[in-house]
Parts: structure tokens; C-alpha cells; sequence
């Protein structure tokens, strides 16, 4: 029987299932769920999906003004529960340092897991560079242009 469908959809189901995985993995490493999280899924993925905060990288007073500006938008959260969510954005979506490859990393490789084990992890050039291999067959859109930007961002900002 000729599906050509067949492929691309089996493809995707892999892909989606594979980010399901290191999402659970990446993503909860305690059991109970920080009370920051929680306030984050109940007030802040109702517009939008978190996709504009996981793109984010900003310390406190950065995360403040969101969290303020977002209540004037329509945001219920309560005026107490406030600093408990702007430690929980700090802790996860805290600032990364500068440079050209700040933007490709929080577009790309924010996909699929969080940054933690990036922002934990010391590598040498060269183990950053089997890492981004790795990232490119698990199905990491990271183009050739943007792959030694990366490369030498990753490689600068987090060493031995
Ligand atoms: C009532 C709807 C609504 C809720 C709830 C909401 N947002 Fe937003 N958010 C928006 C809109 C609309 C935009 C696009 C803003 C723009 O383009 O000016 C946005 C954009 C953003 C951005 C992108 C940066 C920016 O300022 O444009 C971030 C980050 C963000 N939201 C974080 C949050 C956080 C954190 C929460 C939970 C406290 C939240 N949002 C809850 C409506 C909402
Ligand atoms: C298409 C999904 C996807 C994207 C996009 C992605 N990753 Fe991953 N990443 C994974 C999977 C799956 C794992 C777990 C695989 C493993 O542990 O071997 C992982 C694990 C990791 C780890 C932990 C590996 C270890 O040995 O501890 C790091 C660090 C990492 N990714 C960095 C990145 C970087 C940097 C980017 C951006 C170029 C990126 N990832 C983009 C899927 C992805």
C-alpha cells in the first residue's frame, strides 16, 4: 500500500514524544511541584502558552515588571502571591549572559527542556560541540549559520 503520509506522521509522533520525555525529565526533577509553578500555570497560560516566558531570561526586577504588566492586562493573581511567582520566573527563567548567542539559545533550545542542565553544565569547546550534535539528531532546529554562534556563546559563558 502506498502512504506517503505514513513517514511525516510517524516522524512527528517520535519527535513529540521524544520532547514529552526530556520535558518530564528536564522539567521536575523534585517530586512536590514548586508553589511558583503552580501560580504560573493557573495565571499565566491562559492568553498565551509559555512560550513568551520560557523565551525570557531576566532577573527579578525584570520578572516584576512582567508579572505587573500582565496583571494589567488581565492577569488574576493575588498581590501576595506575587513574590512567590517572581522567585519561581528568576529561579527557572533566570538572566543569561549576553552576547550573539543568547537569543539563539533561548529561541532553539528552549524547545524541548529547560536551560538548567545548559546553565549547570561546564563544558570544554569541544564537549559543547558534541552536545550540540547530539541536540542536532535528537532534532534540534539549529542551523548551520547559528551553530558556531552557539557554539562559541555556550562554549564562553559556561567553562570547566
Ligand atoms: C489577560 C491575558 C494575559 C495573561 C493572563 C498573561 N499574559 Fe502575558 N501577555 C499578554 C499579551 C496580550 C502579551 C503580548 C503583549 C504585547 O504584545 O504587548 C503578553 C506577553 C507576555 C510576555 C512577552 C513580553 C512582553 O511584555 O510582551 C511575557 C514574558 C509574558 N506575557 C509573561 C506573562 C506572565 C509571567 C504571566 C502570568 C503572571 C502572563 N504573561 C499572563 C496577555 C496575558
Ligand atoms: C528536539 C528536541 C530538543 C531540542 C530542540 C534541544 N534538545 Fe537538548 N535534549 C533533548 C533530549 C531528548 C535530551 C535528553 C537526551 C539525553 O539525555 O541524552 C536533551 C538533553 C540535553 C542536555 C543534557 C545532556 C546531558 O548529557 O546531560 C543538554 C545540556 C541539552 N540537551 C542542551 C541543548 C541545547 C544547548 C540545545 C539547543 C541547541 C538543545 N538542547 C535543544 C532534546 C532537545
Amino acid at each position: 500500500m502506498n502512504r506517503p503520509w505514513a513517514t511525516p506522521v510517524l516522524w512527528l509522533s517520535a519527535t513529540l514524544c521524544c520532547c514529552t520525555l526530556a520535558f518530564s525529565a528536564g522539567q521536575r526533577p523534585l517530586p512536590a511541584v514548586d508553589p511558583g509553578e503552580k501560580l504560573l500555570n493557573a495565571a499565566c497560560a491562559s492568553c498565551h502558552d509559555l512560550r513568551p516566558i520560557e523565551t525570557s531570561a531576566l532577573d527579578s526586577d525584570g520578572w516584576t515588571k512582567i508579572v505587573n504588566s500582565m496583571m494589567g492586562k488581565g492577569a488574576e493573581i493575588k498581590k501576595d502571591d506575587v513574590p512567590v511567582l517572581v522567585k519561581y520566573l528568576t529561579k527557572a527563567y533566570g538572566p543569561l549572559p549576553d552576547g550573539p548567542g543568547k537569543t539563539i539559545l533561548l529561541n532553539i533550545c528552549t524547545q524541548c527542556h529547560t536551560l538548567d542542565r545548559i546553565k549547570t553544565r561546564g563544558s570544554t569547546r569541544g564537549e559543547w560541540d558534541e552536545l550540540l550534535m547530539h541536540m542536532l539528531n535528537e532534532g534540534a532546529p539549529l542551523s548551520e549559520e547559528d551553530y558556531p554562534v552557539l557554539l562559541t556563546y555556550l562554549a564562553r559563558n559556561f567553562q570547566p
